[in-house]
């Protein structure tokens, strides 16, 4: 999709990744771009109107912990914007001591800020259908044991994202799904990384990970939008050190169906 005179959702969108793809949508000529995150942010926001002065840029609170928050969310947005061609889901946090607050936020908010979308987009009941970018991780590729219930949350929003790109899903409602994966990124996020294991023992182990090579935020920015330009339906995507990389999955299991 050409993002160009698009209008977008962004969910996190004052977050280190957040704002910097919120700006590479500006750039690319996004029409209008509705921020939901936990708070406003009133720097960047001043910032992001004064160097696209041709665009809408709002704001609207929302806490992905709250289904009536995330619902609230999007009714107001589209009282303002209208409609809205893409909504990326880029909310999460990292803190596996926080077992029931990440799952929340990271997959639950996630799975009913996608579910409270889809009735806006869906091209069967009058729609303009569009893209649902749902921001997943490595973590949700492989299985990194000292963060197991991050990336438990982010195998979930891997899984459930991929489900929806289901062709059944995209005859429907015309809206297609794309998986991000992004690699270590430099947010505030990966500070003090090793502080988030899920058993603090691990902490010292950790500490390997404040050695690794990230990538900057624009950088995976720049790329999100390139995968949003060029992605398909169900694709996930790997972000990490500036390059894309498309996943691709065995097929592990299938149905036996008895005789008739
Ligand atoms: N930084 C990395 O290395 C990295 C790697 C892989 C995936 N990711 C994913 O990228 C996305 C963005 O991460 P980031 O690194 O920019 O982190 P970040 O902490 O800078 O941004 C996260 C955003 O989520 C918002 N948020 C947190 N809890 C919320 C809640 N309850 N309700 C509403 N908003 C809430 C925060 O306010 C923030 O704006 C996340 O999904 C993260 O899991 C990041």
């Amino acid at each position: 999709m050409d993002v160009k005179g698009k209008n977008v959702i962004y969910s996190g969108g004052f977050g280190g990744i957040g704002l910097a793809c919120v700006r590479e949508f500006l750039k690319h000529g996004a029409k209008y771009v509705t921020i939901f995150d936990l708070e406003e942010n009133d720097e960047a926001m001043l910032a992001l109107r004064k160097s696209y002065p041709n665009a809408t840029i709002d704001f609207i609170p929302v806490d992905m912990r709250k289904k009536a928050s995330i619902t609230m969310a999007f009714k107001s947005a589209v009282e303002k914007m209208e409609h809205f061609d893409v909504l990326v889901n880029g909310c999460a946090i990292m803190m596996d001591s926080q077992v029931e607050l990440t799952i929340e936020i990271n997959l639950l908010g996630l799975i009913h800020s996608t579910l409270a979308a889809l009735p806006y987009m869906d091209k069967s009941s009058g729609g303009h259908g569009g893209v649902i970018v749902n921001i997943s991780s490595v973590a949700g590729l492989e299985t990194p044991g000292l963060f197991a219930i991050y990336t438990a949350s982010k195998h979930g929003v891997t899984a459930f994202t991929r489900c929806m790109g289901d062709q059944i899903y995209y005859d429907r409602f015309g809206v297609s799904f794309i998986t991000i994966c992004p690699g270590l990124t430099e947010t505030s996020l990966t500070k003090d990384l090793h502080s988030r294991v899920t058993f603090q023992f691990n902490e010292e182990v950790a500490k390997i990970f404040l050695h690794s090579k990230q990538q900057s935020a624009e950088l995976c920015a720049e790329n999100m939008i390139k995968v949003i330009e060029i992605g398909k339906n169900g694709g996930v995507y790997l972000l990490d050190l500036g390059n894309i990389q498309e996943i691709t999955y065995p097929q592990l299991w299938e149905p036996t169906f008895e005789a008739h």
